[in-house]
């Protein structure tokens, strides 16, 4: 059997943390690809995250490049290139920035690795993920966006924290868009079986789930320049290494929804099982009419993200 190979487009602070995330867990060969004026510094982190190898112990061989030859074939290919809204720039601008990088990148995997699965983390995620899958033509389970790990684990390590109990014990369950739109399900929430609601007061658990919901401004504040990369760079690789495994592993994805909980034709955070096909399936849950009602603006803030693009 020959090894996996994972391509991570945009070496800069998540791709590269994901891109040794992925060697140090030996999930296969590890190509990090960024655009040719940063060459260099990215056969730099490359070599650099090589000449860790020995010392961890870990046989996968990261290359770092500008050229997309260097991806063919590629089991799972990470998106993370684009570039971050600066001041001044609306977020419209940034839609439409980000999305041709999408545009370009996308040719690219479409090219050397038709058979890939692709898992998306550049915002506004659900607007770019869908913009891949338009791109790329590949089949909507290959095409899948991250933010769902990343909410719950930030509500998994607040919990942890507030209970002082193992973040092993700790599942939390979100739908909906990343941050602000996101939709806590807390009565699926639990700590080792336990549901939260009978650990945690309403008030504080309803303050953690507004943590949550800001958790990626918090990180921006404290950062003071930049934003948050190591707890993204984990969720990719989570996502990664259900779909290399085939774990079918049940994750929260950013998946193509046609005609589950009631929406068409966009890609929205929903319960999925990832393994060797990507999406395998969608979890349909029953949901309350407030769950519901908070859904409905998850899905519209996609749709007024969509109609920015071109
Ligand atoms: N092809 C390949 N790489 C690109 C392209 C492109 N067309 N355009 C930009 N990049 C690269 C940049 O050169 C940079 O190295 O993408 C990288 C982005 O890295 P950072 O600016 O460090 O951003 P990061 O913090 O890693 O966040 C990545 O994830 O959180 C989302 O939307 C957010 O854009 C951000 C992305």
């Amino acid at each position: 059997l020959k090894r996996k190979k994972i391509s991570v487009i945009g070496a800069g602070f998540t791709g590269a943390t994901a891109a040794f995330l992925a060697a140090q867990k030996e999930l296969g060969d590890v190509v990090l690809v960024d655009i040719p004026d940063a060459e260099n510094p990215t056969k730099g982190k490359a070599l650099d995250m090589w000449e860790a190898a020995p010392v961890q112990g870990f046989d996968s061989y990261v290359k770092g490049t500008s050229n997309y030859e260097d991806t063919a074939d590629s089991d799972v290919v990470i998106i993370t290139a684009g570039v971050a809204r600066k001041p001044g720039m609306s977020r419209d601008d940034l839609v439409q920035i980000n999305q041709k990088v999408m545009k370009s990148v996308s040719g690219q995997i479409a090219k050397y690795s038709p058979n890939a699965t692709i898992i998306v983390l550049t915002n506004p995620v659900d607007a770019m993920t869908y913009t891949v899958y338009k791109e790329t033509g590949f089949p909507k389970n290959r095409v899948i966006g991250q933010s769902g790990v990343l909410d719950t684990a930030r509500f998994c390590a607040f919990v942890a924290e507030e209970l002082n109990i193992s973040v092993k014990d700790i599942r939390g369950f979100v739908l909906g868009g990343h941050g602000d739109t996101m939709v806590p399900l807390t009565r699926y929430s639990y700590a080792g079986g336990i549901p939260l609601e009978k650990l945690i007061s309403p008030e504080r658990l309803e303050e953690i789930v507004q943590r949550t919901r800001v958790g990626g401004g918090e990180i921006v504040n404290l950062l003071g320049n930049g934003s948050a990369y190591y707890a993204p760079a984990a969720a990719l690789i989570e996502m990664a290494e259900a779909i290399i495994k085939d774990q079918k592993r049940v994750l929260p994805s950013i998946a193509y929804l046609e005609g589950e909980y009631g929406y068409d034709g966009i890609y929205l955070g929903v319960p999925t099982l990832l393994g060797a096909e990507g999406v395998e399936k969608i979890f349909e849950l029953d949901l309350t009419d407030s769950e519901k009602a908070a859904l409905d603006v998850s899905a519209q803030a996609v749709r007024d993200v969509m109609a920015v693009l071109e």
